[in-house]
């Protein structure tokens, strides 16, 4: 900015592309613009260190910016407050924003922060209601419970996330595909081969919680697999001829018996956003283990009553239920790998904040159990 004009605009578009204040920098001399002794405002700390990218720090000094607003550090060990003492030893006026631009710029950057601080992906639960509580439809019956413009949001969700998980529960009952797509009712997606942005649309990891390897080698997950990748969690003592069919019909199997062994891998592997898309089983056990950090709940116009769910259990859809063996209270106990409810504690957890709007005819409640 210069004189109240913005002068160059950018942003970290993906991992490995330029960073967003060298974009900034490209874009102002784009224009036309010389970006010296001009105000740089950036959501996060410049970084000191040479990654895929080199040092934002140099750029900014190299460019002869005069000040640098920041609106959030960089938790990472690797920068912590080094960017800003680059700047200031070079001259430059460096100041941190307060307030409400700083929380915001905070909250725009959850799912890095909580991977630089712990090395996990930032866990977002997604579920759908109808105002007599039920989470899951009648057999035969569309599985969407909001409406369309809930739909198109949770694609758009989907697109901005690393991966996307469903317990098998989910995917037995719905057959789902999981991928990201612009128009929810069947425009055709791009392939892909990894995590990656394609055209417009980005597509995430899919991921199924499918302890016995029970996903059906003729699933659209599996029959999708030239479009995006899918990864099944299976635990130690899953069948070995279903695991190794899994495999040769090229999903990716990795073993885990816990929860929490399944996050630290996919944090291994640079996964920094997990979108949650149920089902209830699923989520109480994430909930148990103190893995969620954000819900976003719609809550539809339609009652569904006791209606038998498309997993073949009423119960299921219901708090309390159960599915395939394992009730949510089965699932407290075994999410931690053993262990009871009482071990791992209530699963009770109270939003430390709460945002309401209408979407369509829909309720949503976004709620943040944890901030990074
Ligand atoms: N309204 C919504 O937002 C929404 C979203 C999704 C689904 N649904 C509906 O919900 C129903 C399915 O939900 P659900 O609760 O029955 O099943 P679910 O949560 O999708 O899957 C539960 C299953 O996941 C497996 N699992 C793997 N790892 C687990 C772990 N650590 N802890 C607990 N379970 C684990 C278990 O089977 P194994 O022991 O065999 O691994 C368990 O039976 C369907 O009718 C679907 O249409 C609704």
């Amino acid at each position: 900015m210069r004189d109240g004009e913005v002068i160059g605009e950018g942003f970290h578009a993906e991992l490995g592309d330029l960073h967003a204040e060298r974009a900034a920098l490209a874009d102002c001399r784009g224009r036309g613009e010389d970006p010296a002794g001009a105000t740089m405002y950036v959501t996060l700390e410049p970084c000191a260190h040479q990654g895929r990218q080199p040092p934002c720090a140099e750029a900014i000094l190299e460019a002869g910016i005069g000040r640098v607003v920041i609106g959030s550090d960089d938790p990472s060990e690797k920068a912590s407050g080094r960017g800003p003492g680059i700047l200031r030893d070079g001259g430059v006026e460096v100041e941190f924003a307060a307030g409400e631009e700083a929380t915001a710029a905070r909250l725009l950057n959850q799912p890095f922060r909580k991977h630089a601080r712990t090395g996990l992906p930032l866990v977002t639960l997604k579920l759908a209601m109808s105002l007599d509580g039920q989470t899951a439809t009648a057999a035969g019956d569309s599985p969407w419970i909001s409406g369309p413009e809930s739909q198109a949001l949770v694609h758009r969700w989907r697109a901005e996330s690393d991966a996307i998980a469903v317990g098998i529960g989910a995917a037995l009952a719905d057959d789902p595909l999981l991928t990201a797509r612009p128009n929810p009712s069947g425009a055709p997606f791009a392939p892909v081969g990894d995590i990656k942005r394609t055209g417009t649309t980005r597509q995430p990891l899919r991921v199924v919680f499918d302890r016995q390897a029970r996903l059906p080698l003729d699933s659209q997950l599996v029959r999708t697999l030239d479009h995006s990748p899918v990864l099944v969690v299976v635990g130690q003592d899953a069948d070995s001829a279903r695991t190794a069919a899994l495999r040769d019909a090229g999903v990716e199997v990795l073993v885990a018996d816990r929860i929490d062994a399944a996050l630290s891998e996919f944090g291994r592997r640079g996964i920094t956003s997990l979108f949650l898309e149920g089902g209830r089983t699923l989520a109480a056990a994430f909930l148990a283990m103190g893995a969620i950090d954000e819900s976003r709940t719609f809550i539809a116009p339609l009652l569904l009553g006791g209606c038998a769910s498309r997993a073949g259990n009423a119960d299921s859809s219901r708090a309390g239920g159960a599915v395939g063996g394992t009730t949510p209270e089965e699932a407290l106990a075994t999410a931690g790998g053993g262990g009871s409810p009482a071990a791992t504690g209530p699963a009770r957890q109270v939003a430390l904040s709460r945002d309401i709007e209408q979407i369509g005819d829909d309720i949503l409640i976004t709620a943040r159990f944890k901030e990074w």
